[in-house]
């Protein structure tokens, strides 16, 4: 089913402002994902839909257009440079120079939870024994609701866990009836799924040790990408990390140092 010009442009827009998807060459894209469930909703056009989505002031509808909308193709040891670095550089530098007992971590975008549990994974093999006394919840956040959903589950196809060490499937996963495979109730706890649109404000009460934002940026033009990397400095405590896609560039002039491609840090105060 079409959509007319003007309708396409006044949606384009309203997702623009308010999530920061720049879907405005993605005409097709828009069509093809929204037809069916238009018409399952009732409707044969895109314009009475689109005006019950703007009357609802619950948000809801376009929450749902948002689920259709986003990309949330992830897998498991996506970019495998930030876990070596996880492991091999972050994570011991930090249970050295904190004294709290907390690692913050969030996974910004974090789609179907393959790359926090994937983190989760990494910090339960590294503390071992001393996992216990650390708490290391990771907090993944997305808009896509019918991602989230499917995360907080954390039930994948077979195939998913190819790129996983099998001691790791053994270990994290247990096998269903019907052959796919869950995330232990213990490493699901340790990952807190929530919505959160990065384009809002960030209050969460601490700032983070490291920030995760992987293949997010790429949907955003150039001053989103700004705004939003300005909002992670803030919301990184001093000697804490953000990690972006390896196809993503960073903006000039922003103020993390960089550490090595896709890695950037926030100087610790005294650091010269
Ligand atoms: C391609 S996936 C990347 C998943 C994972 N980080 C990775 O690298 O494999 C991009 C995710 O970003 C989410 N996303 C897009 N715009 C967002 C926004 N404004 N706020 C929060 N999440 C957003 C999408 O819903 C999608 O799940």
């Amino acid at each position: 089913m079409k959509i007319e010009k003007e309708d396409f442009l006044r949606l384009a827009k309203v997702i623009k402002v308010k999530y920061g998807l720049n879907l405005y060459e993605k005409k097709y894209l828009v069509e093809s994902r929204l037809t069916n469930y238009v018409l399952d909703c009732g409707f044969d056009n895109f314009r009475e839909y689109l005006e019950t989505v703007y009357a609802d002031r619950s948000g809801i509808e376009m929450t749902n257009i948002i689920s259709r909308l986003t990309t949330n193709y992830t897998y498991f040891m996506r970019e495998s440079e930030h876990f070596r670095h996880f492991k091999e550089q972050f994570l011991p530098e930090t249970e050295n120079r904190k004294q709290d007992g907390e690692l913050r971590i969030w996974s910004a975008g974090c789609s179907y939870g393959n790359e926090p549990y994937n983190l989760a994974m990494c910090i339960a093999e590294y503390f071992g024994d001393r996992h216990s006394r650390w708490d290391s919840r990771i907090l993944a956040t997305d808009i896509s609701f019918n991602a989230l959903r499917m995360a907080k589950r954390g039930v994948f196809a077979q195939q998913a866990l190819q790129e996983l060490p099998q001691e790791w499937r053994e270990r994290y996963f247990i096998k269903n009836t019907n052959g796919t495979y869950q995330v232990t109730d213990e490493l699901r706890s340790n990952v807190v799924f929530k919505y959160h649109n990065l384009m809002e404000e960030i209050a969460f009460k601490k700032q983070f040790d490291l920030i995760v934002c992987r293949n997010v940026m790429i949907y955003f033009d150039e001053q989103t990408k700004t705004e939003l990397i300005n909002k992670f400095y803030d919301a990184t405590a001093e000697g804490g990390y953000l990690y972006i896609g390896h196809a993503e560039s960073a903006p000039k002039g922003i103020r993390y140092e960089t550490v090595q491609p896709a890695i950037y840090r926030k100087a610790l105060k005294g650091d010269n």
